[in-house]
């Protein structure tokens, strides 16, 4: 199975091909925020894909549409919730937007 690794902390988990990437990040406690539960619908969970990014499906435009809401878009730019695992490892960089969203959703993790 594919492996999903997290930056900055490093967490990572194998999971199934076709797992989101928000759901890998929730398995091994990454820090992604998902500030509207996973519905394409804020932003929040957006990631850097660093490493094996052709491997995920094309960006829908849904997902396009809320991309273009987040800060600091980069030609790797995903949302966790809706890029799905391909057949090979990823290396995910937690965007400083996500990561706030997450301490936000989880303050007691400050
Ligand atoms: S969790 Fe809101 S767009 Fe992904």
């Amino acid at each position: 199975m594919p492996r999903v690794t997290f930056l900055p902390d490093g967490n990572s988990i194998e999971v199934p091909p076709g797992t989101t990437i928000l759901a890998a990040a929730q398995k091994c406690h990454a820090q992604v925020g998902f500030a509207c539960g996973g519905n394409c619908a804020c932003s929040t969970c957006h990631v850097y894909v660093r490493q094996g990014f052709d491997s995920l499906p094309a960006t829908e435009e849904d997902e396009e549409d809320i991309l273009d809401r987040a800060f600091d878009v980069q030609p790797v730019s995903r949302l966790g919730c809706q890029a799905k695992v391909g057949d090979r490892d990823l290396v995910c960089e937690i965007t400083p937007e996500s990561r706030q969203a997450w301490f936000d959703e989880h303050p007691e993790a400050r």
